[in-house]
């Protein structure tokens, strides 16, 4: 190659992998595999070692990918945020071991290794065991405060408190890994399949995605985990323990989460069995992991060895490969969800991958297999990671057969050969057909399961029969089923019928949240069905409430239900549709149960609440009940006219603002002895 070449090509490497860094760490939607964005750097590293003179000191191999994003308070970080160097490779895990026996000049020293987790760092303070502080890594030097979203982790507790084996400093900060459960993924994936959403490829992405939430409200709704595993600031300054090892016992003895597994090795042929030992066994972990992050134990080698620009010296990570395999592309199916979403599906010939057969992957959406030209016909790699669903991520454009022809996404639903549309601002091209019978099935198996209405009887196999026969096309159908009609059908007879429609006319008189999360309101799990209900009280009001029920002066009316949330709900009724949907359940004789029915008592009367920060014992939405059932109302924010501010551990701007109206501050058991009368 010649110099100007090298240097073209250094230049056009750096601005790949500036746009791939962008893609990941700020939008969390890469377009490529950690392993080819991997290779990439490892080209212009290798370009960078042969050619000193194009190497330029703002290289992106010289410094971590930013996460910053807009709408986020900016923190110095009291000590840098490094990353690790990583390979794939088990002569340069041996490489690595020869260097640190020559720099350190012995060669008897413990390395830990432990899972790396694939989630996104972040770094937690605490000062005088309170959690004050929880921010993103940035750019290394300074990140987002994402305190408020972290208080929404369940496992990040709000105190610690130390040991005698294990004192607590003054002010710590442990540095971790943000992460969700495979479980978790999947549910989440899966509502915004339902919904017309993008799909997160993986639950790395979703948890960057969910950090930077601005509205917290939304954070809450998905179950965060935190691992912590390293350590930043600390005062007093050297207030940490001698070795990595103990540094977990400490961590864990303060009661924060550690990795669930470390080996200690003396030898790189130790490091490396042990990270096979990883490999066999990370599937049983909660989290995903992509590989081993091996550590110098002791933290006086630690510091003997120092770190380049970037990376501490007395670390490597070692990546495993993601499990790929080819196999051809027979066809593409397209599945239609509960909002009428059309998702494509690859139908493969049978492969083995993971221990698994693999015979159908997803293509995501219509632009992801524009974009990647994805053929029938084509032989594809699909990759699987875990528990998580296989995705063809590439085509293998030397095996194309010559007949392959571009695809052309199907503009008419599969099902009901109604035009698809693509609703403006939305990747999902949609059915808008309401009464296509896949949209029909999914809607009424949402209503009546377990989550919602809990209609016995009336599970997937009998909805779609119902649905088949053409006796329900819409929720209030439910409601008109005939007996005599329902005796034809040949497996339910006598009895099994009459149980059914008395458990569907018990469901009338089922609580108010049950109809609300029934409905299928985008972004309205359990949780805001249980606050909407609280608030709204009926049907007909959460139907009629204007925007200004949600958002005043852009707070936040009802507490946990932020703007998204909001304009879903509101967007939802703005649809006859739906308006009539509600009419109609009505008509039938749905009376869902508000909250307070009954027990309403007038302790309160008249008297408005706000809840902010951590409260001792109770749940936000516990506290709510008891002040409803008193006759109080909740609102979200503080005004003139909030009669109390009921205030626990980390109270933020809600607290400030009622110092400033002079609105009485209370407290969990003042609360607690104003109820006992
Ligand atoms: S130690 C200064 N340990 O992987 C050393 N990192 O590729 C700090 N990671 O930036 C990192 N699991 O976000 C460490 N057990 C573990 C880890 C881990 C995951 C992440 C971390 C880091 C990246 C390095």
């Amino acid at each position: 190659m010649s110099l100007d070449k090298v240097e073209q090509r250094m230049q056009e490497l750096r601005a790949t992998i500036v746009r791939h860094d962008e893609l990941y760490h700020r939008k969390a939607k890469p377009e490529i595999e950690d392993g080819d964005y991997d290779a990439l750097k490892r080209a212009l590293s290798d370009l960078e070692g042969e050619y000193p003179l194009f190497a330029l000191t703002d290289s992106p191999t010289q410094r971590v990918g930013d996460d910053r994003s807009d709408g986020f308070q900016s923190y110095v970080h009291r000590e840098r945020m490094m990353s690790v160097d990583n390979t794939y490779s088990d002569d340069e895990m041996r490489e690595f071991h020869v260097r640190m026996v020559r720099e350190l000049e012995r060669d008897e020293f413990a390395l830990v290794v432990e899972p790396k987790i694939d989630g996104l760092a972040v770094s937690v303070t605490y000062e005088g065991g309170k959690l004050v502080r929880a921010v993103t890594r940035g750019n290394g030097v300074e990140g987002d405060e994402i305190t408020a979203n972290a208080r929404t982790i369940a496992t990040l507790p709000q105190t610690l408190t130390g040991t005698a084996e294990a004192p607590l400093p003054d002010v710590i900060e442990v540095r971790g890994e943000i992460y969700l459960t495979n479980e978790e993924f999947q549910r989440i994936n899966a509502e915004r399949e339902e919904d017309g959403l993008d799909l997160y490829k993986n639950p790395r992405n979703l948890a960057a995605g969910t950090i930077k939430q601005l509205d917290a409200a939304v954070v809450a709704q998905r179950k965060l985990e935190i691992v912590l595993y390293g350590r930043g600031y600390t005062e007093p300054v050297d207030a940490w323990p001698e070795t990595q090892q103990q540094f977990h016992a400490w961590v864990k003895a303060w009661g924060l989460p550690t990795v669930e597994h470390q080996w200690v090795a003396h030898s790189a042929e130790d490091v490396l069995s042990a990270i096979r030992e990883l490999d066999a066994v990370r599937g049983g972990f909660v989290y995903a992991t992509d590989g081993a992050v091996v550590k110098l134990d002791s933290i006086a080698l630690q510091r003997t060895l120092g770190a380049t620009s970037k990376a501490p010296r007395w670390a490597m990570a070692y990546k495993f490969e993601a499990e790929r395999a080819e196999t051809q592309l027979k066809a593409i199916s397209i599945q239609v969800g509960r909002t009428g979403v059309l998702t494509p599906v690859a139908e493969l010939e049978p492969v083995q991958l993971a221990g698994t057969t693999v015979s159908r992957a997803t293509l995501h959406n219509q632009s992801e297999l524009a974009r990647k030209d994805i053929r029938v016909g084509d032989f594809v790699a699909v990759e699987k990671a875990g528990e998580i669903i296989p995705a063809v991520i590439a085509v293998n454009l030397e095996k194309r057969p010559p007949s392959c022809q571009p695809y052309v996404f199907s503009e008419t639903c599969p099902v009901c050969a109604t035009p698809a549309v693509q609703l403006e601002g939305e990747v999902a091209v949609r059915c808008p057909n309401r009464e296509c019978p896949v949209q029909v099935r999914r809607r009424v198996q949402h209503f009546a399961s377990r989550a919602c209405l809990d209609i016995e009887g009336l599970g997937e196999a009998m909805v779609d029969q119902l649905v088949e026969q053409g006796w329900v096309k819409r929720l209030p159908d439910l409601y008109h089923l005939d007996r005599q009609n329902l005796l034809t059908l040949g497996k339910s007879v006598g009895k099994s019928t009459d149980k059914l429609l008395a458990a569907i006319e018990a469901s009338k008189q089922a609580e108010l949240w049950r109809f609300i999360h029934g409905l299928g309101i985008t972004h309205v799990g359990t949780a805001a069905a249980k606050d909407l209900a609280r608030v709204m009280g009926s049907l007909q009001a959460l139907a009629e409430a204007p925007m200004e029920a949600y958002l005043r002066d852009k707070e936040s009316v009802i507490s946990g239900i932020g703007k998204t949330m909001a304009e879903a709900i509101t967007g939802f009724f703005a649809e006859a549709y739906n308006r009539e949907i509600v009419a109609d359940l009505a008509a039938a004789g749905v009376e869902p149960e508000a909250p307070n029915a009954g027990g309403g008592g007038t302790l309160f009367a008249g008297q408005t609440f706000v809840l902010t920060g951590t409260l001792p014992t109770l749940t936000r939405n516990e506290a709510a009940e008891m002040i409803e059932a008193a006759g109080g109302k909740v609102s979200g924010s503080v005004s003139k006219k909030t009669s109390y501010v009921v205030a626990g551990s980390e109270a933020g701007s809600k607290l400030a603002k009622a110092d400033k109206l002079g609105v009485t501050v209370i407290d969990e058991s003042t609360l607690r002895e104003m109820l006992d009368g």
